[in-house]
């Protein structure tokens, strides 16, 4: 065995959403995503300040997997993914069930970005990918030790994988991404024309 062992590892779950039906599911959660642009008012306005340059209905219809049905498939598919996570992490939930409590949907143009943040009070959170066209951003993660390692070297860029500071998973049509909710992540500014369509989501332990 070697001597200097690896320990505490952050896990991030990337996985295709199902096996089959995906395009249809994302041609109609594309189709209500952009109704819902279009008549969202008080999300366009939010996402004048918020979202800058894209659409998000972040700050106006939060919990879409309350209203649409299409949502809704989308919810049930996604618990069985936080089911197995939960189960990687090894979380003894002593009685208690992991439910989807935000579900929100962006639009991002060029230009467009949302830099480092984490989802406070949530356990879970993560994205499904409605529509990523080549180039479109991924989702970049953040050594969560990075504010602690004080005088600690910079790490050379030829590090393995998991040990650099930032790691970007990749933004691919039908795939979820998972996370635990303190992980800061950023999606950096978007370099092409076309439009990225995502779905974010919080899951809290009740
Ligand atoms: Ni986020």
């Amino acid at each position: 065995m070697a001597h200097t062992q690896s320990w505490f590892p952050t896990l991030i779950h990337h996985a295709p959403l199902m096996r089959e039906g995906v395009k249809s599911l994302n041609t109609e959660l594309l189709k209500e995503i952009e109704q819902l642009r279009d008549f969202d008012r008080a999300g366009q306005q939010w996402s004048k300040t918020g979202y800058v340059g894209g659409y998000t209905s972040y700050g106006s219809m939060d919990r879409l997997h309350q209203f649409s049905s299409t949502f809704m498939l989308l919810e049930a598919k996604l618990n069985l993914h936080v089911r197995r996570y939960a189960k990687a992490l090894h979380w003894d939930l002593r009685g208690g069930r992991l439910v989807m409590t935000d579900c929100w949907a962006n639009i991002m143009p060029k230009g467009c970005a949302h830099s480092f943040h984490l989802h406070p009070q949530s356990v879970v959170s993560g994205t499904y990918y409605v529509r990523t066209p080549r180039g479109a951003s991924g989702l970049k993660f953040e050594d969560p030790r990075l504010s602690q390692l004080m005088a600690a070297p910079m790490r050379s860029h030829l590090a393995p994988r998991e040990q650099q500071p930032f790691i970007t998973v990749p933004a691919e049509v039908g795939k979820v991404i998972l996370f635990e909710s303190w992980l800061r992540h950023e999606v950096p500014a978007s370099t092409i024309a076309q439009e990225r369509v995502s779905i974010s989501f919080n899951y809290h332990l009740l």
